[in-house]
């Protein structure tokens, strides 16, 4: 668990990772090349740790190098089952479905199961597996697809909440390998989605249209090993940005791509936050991309080029506000506000003056965090789809329990603002998704221990004594009434 005392501006600069939910379907694609693979900004997490446990058990080869690469290669492609003990762990394994039964003829990879985050159907992958011409069946929890050679078709993608990313790449993955050209109608526009086609196309694929919902895929023989780098983490950009907004600091962030990141600037922007460029930003290659993000006139191309370029990203200065103002926030997919961080934006509103209304329409029922936020003082009331909140001047630390990655980040953040002390259990769900997040806020200034969740480690102003009935007397200890409110905490400028 992390035991976090609140009230602790950020400052200084960090640098982003490489983003996860590019490097898994990346890591899965490399069981279709001839040759080895090398992937480079890898974050070192549990989910790629695990992909890699799986990825070995269907034969691959895997070494994380010093420079945080990775190499891979396939020295055994006979294995062809993913088993439920891996698979369960982490939905995305269910990636390595489409470009094992492109590239070995068969695949039988176990169903994740369920999810906190709501409802995760796979109907689209099958069904844009099938319209390839495989055959398809669920057998005992495991899908087993099998096919003698696939065959190009024009598929749509499009689902009761937008298109699917994973989906989108197990279906693009399968059809780099089939014969004849596929069409794929309503294909996810995620960044994620586009850095894995640019990685395909260099390895030898024929994909076009990237980063648009009509992706035209012709079919090739064979794929090679190539080295690739993997895009800056914005989900990770923005957890830190609302780290630096949510206590009242200043913080520097280098390695972001801000073509990925209109929505969230524009939404933080609307709330009061400041985003610049700092001063000594290097003159990035997108430097247009850049500056027509700050100006807020960007107008979305998307083209490979202008989306991977793997250095000079631009550095940000993130100024937190005096005051937070309310807004609405609605996640839809890309390049709408990411739903992974909806729960991190509902921390930050919980702050501020005025009542918001935050809607998800990717995972309607992602809201486990609420009740939790609750828990350290927030009024929050669920409505279907969205949360209504009214901003409170202050959170009060308590103990609260993590359901998913992205709920443990909003926790960790609210707990930075709340006062006093916040214990965050359950904290595994963070490390699948954030290399060593609290090691990176820590060096920005702020309070954060790891400790075994023993009853004995939790903090004394956390327990509440059976013979009064009230908080223990440091929970009225006068460093608590001095703690410094936003107003105060403010760098002088
Ligand atoms: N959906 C269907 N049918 C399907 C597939 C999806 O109806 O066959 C629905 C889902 O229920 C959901 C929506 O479509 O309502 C979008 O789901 P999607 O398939 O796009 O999600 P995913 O590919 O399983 C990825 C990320 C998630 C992220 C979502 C949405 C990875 C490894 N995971 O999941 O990331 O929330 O896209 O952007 O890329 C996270 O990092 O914390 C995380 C959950």
């Amino acid at each position: 668990m992390f035991v976090i005392r609140g009230g602790k501006p950020l400052h200084g600069r960090v640098r982003v990772d490489g983003a996860k939910n590019s490097a898994l379907p990346i890591m899965a694609a490399a069981l279709m090349a001839d040759g080895p693979t090398l992937l480079r900004d890898v974050p070192n997490l549990v989910d790629v740790t695990t992909l890699a446990d799986l990825l070995r058990s269907l034969g691959m080869r895997i070494e994380r190098q010093p420079d945080r690469s990775l190499s891979m290669e396939v020295i055994d492609s006979r294995p062809v089952i993913a088993e439920y003990e891996l698979v369960r762990k982490m939905r995305a394994s269910f990636c390595v479905l489409g470009p094992l039964l492109a590239r070995r003829g068969r695949a039988c990879v176990s169903l994740p199961g369920g999810c906190n985050i709501g409802d995760r159907p796979i109907e689209l992958h099958l069904k844009g597996l099938r319209a390839l011409g495989a055959e398809i069946r669920v057998e005992r929890g495991y899908v087993i697809a099998e096919v003698q050679r696939l065959h190009g078709n024009r598929i749509y993608l499009g689902g009761p909440f937008g298109s699917t990313v994973t989906g989108t790449c197990n279906v693009m993955c399968a059809a780099t390998l089939a014969e004849g050209e596929t069409i794929i109608e309503a294909a996810a526009c995620e960044p994620e989605v586009i850095d894995l086609g640019n990685m395909l196309n260099a390895m030898g694929a024929k994909i076009s249209g990237l980063g648009t919902p009509f992706l035209r895929i012709e079919g090739v023989d064979r794929l090679t090993g190539v080295e690739h780098t993997v895009i800056p983490d914005r989900i990770e950009a923005a957890t830190l940005i609302i780290a630096a907004a949510i206590t009242g600091g200043c913080v520097e962030l280098e390695n972001v791509n801000l073509t990925h990141m209109t929505a969230v600037i524009e939404k933080l922007r609307e709330i009061g936050v400041r985003i610049e460029l700092a001063d000594d930003s290097p003159t990035p290659l997108d430097q247009l991309n850049a500056i027509d993000a700050l100006l807020g006139s960007l107008e979305g191309d998307a083209t490979p080029t202008r989306h991977n370029v793997a250095d000079d990203h631009p550095v940000l200065r993130i100024e937190a506000p005096l005051e937070l103002r309310a807004v609405d926030a609605t996640a839809l997919p890309y390049p709408g506000l990411p739903t992974d961080v909806q729960a991190q934006f509902m921390s930050l509103l919980c702050l501020a003056s005025g009542i918001s209304v935050v809607t998800d329409k990717v995972f309607p029922d992602r809201f486990l965090h609420a009740a939790e936020l609750v828990r350290l003082g927030a009024t929050i009331r669920r409505e279907g789809p969205s949360a209504i909140i009214s901003g409170a001047r202050q959170l009060s630390g308590a103990c609260v329990m993590a359901s998913d990655l992205r709920a443990s980040a909003a926790l960790v953040l609210a707990g930075l603002a709340a006062e006093g002390a916040t214990v965050v259990k359950r904290i595994y769900h963070l490390d699948r998704g954030y290399e060593s997040l609290e090691r990176k806020l820590n060096f920005l200034g702020a309070d954060i221990s790891r400790i075994e969740d023993k009853p004995e480690n939790m903090p004394r102003s956390l327990c509440l004594t059976e013979t009064t009935g009230e908080p223990p007397v440091s929970f009225h200890a006068p460093h608590f009434l001095k703690l410094p409110t936003r107003e105060s905490t403010k760098p002088e400028s």
